[in-house]
């Protein structure tokens, strides 16, 4: 099966590093045009955006502020004004504050709803009205499974992570009948940065999850993503898929 995402537009938010990073580099590799938004320096996109051009992709990178409901429209629109569409998003972009709940602080609560929340919609929103009108466009939501389970220390995390499902499954239905997929794909421990500080006990206590008995890796969410942005996966919409190595069975 060959995946063709030949002069394709996607965004990928946090397509810096990690998980977003792969995604971006593996639609490159499917033929798709990518713009990566991030809040690092553009400096930190050289290396990827090199990568996506030597896939013969184009890359434009748009530094931006997930949170920020009009910086997100604007991205947008420029993203529109230099490929002339935008066929699919990636919402990848989150961050964790964790604690437990009789310590957690109110900043810490608000920054990652403000973020792996309030950011998926503010992207989803900005690329609807475009996609109902092309009637067509691809939603990918990066959730976890701890928004499937809930996580010990991470209730403001886990809250964000479950509400993406709600969006989810909502905006596969608002949008479904525009012919847009919209999709969430819940990994498991995944080999990143945002993993590198999680506490050595929660990564060790992982590993006796995960039935497979190996981390996942960032191309292992970017195998999947890839799979429903295609043709190949067009009649699967409102799904919560987790790939996570029979962590959380
Ligand atoms: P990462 O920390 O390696 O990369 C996240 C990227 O998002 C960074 O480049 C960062 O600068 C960017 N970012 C963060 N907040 C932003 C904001 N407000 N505005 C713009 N850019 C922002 O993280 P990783 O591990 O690649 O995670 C990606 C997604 O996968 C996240 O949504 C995370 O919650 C989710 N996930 C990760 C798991 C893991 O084990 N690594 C497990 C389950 C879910």
């Amino acid at each position: 099966m060959k995946i063709d995402l030949k002069d394709q537009v996607a965004i990928v938010t946090g397509g810096v590093s990690g998980i977003g990073a792969a995604i971006a580099l593996s639609l490159a590799r499917c033929g798709a045009h990518i713009v990566i938004i991030d809040r690092k320096a553009v400096e930190a996109s050289a290396a990827l955006m090199k990568l996506i051009t030597e896939a013969g992709s184009k890359a434009l990178y748009i530094r931006t502020e997930i949170a920020d409901f009009p910086a997100v429209d604007k991205a947008v629109l420029s993203a529109v004004e230099h490929f002339g569409r935008v066929d699919i998003l990636i919402n990848n972009a989150g961050i964790n504050r964790d604690g437990v709940i009789w310590k957690m602080t109110e900043e810490q609560w608000d920054e990652v709803i403000q973020v792996n929340l309030k950011g998926y919609f503010n992207f989803t929103r900005a690329v609807s009205p475009m996609f109902r009108e092309q009637k067509s466009g691809k939603i990918v939501n990066i959730t976890s499974i701890n928004g499937l389970r809930g996580k010990f220390g991470q209730a403001n995390y886990s809250a964000a992570k479950a509400g993406i499902i709600g969006l989810t499954k909502s905006v596969a239905k608002e949008l479904g009948k525009y012919n847009v997929n919209v999709n969430a794909i819940a990994p498991g421990l995944i080999e990143t940065d945002m993993m590198k500080t999680a506490d050595p006990v929660v990564r060790s206590a992982a590993m006796e999850e995960i039935v497979l008995k190996r981390l996942g890796q960032p191309e292992d969410i970017a195998n999947l993503t890839v799979f429903l942005c295609s043709v190949q996966g067009r009649h699967i919409t409102g799904e919560v898929i987790k790939v996570d190595g029979g962590q959380y069975i």
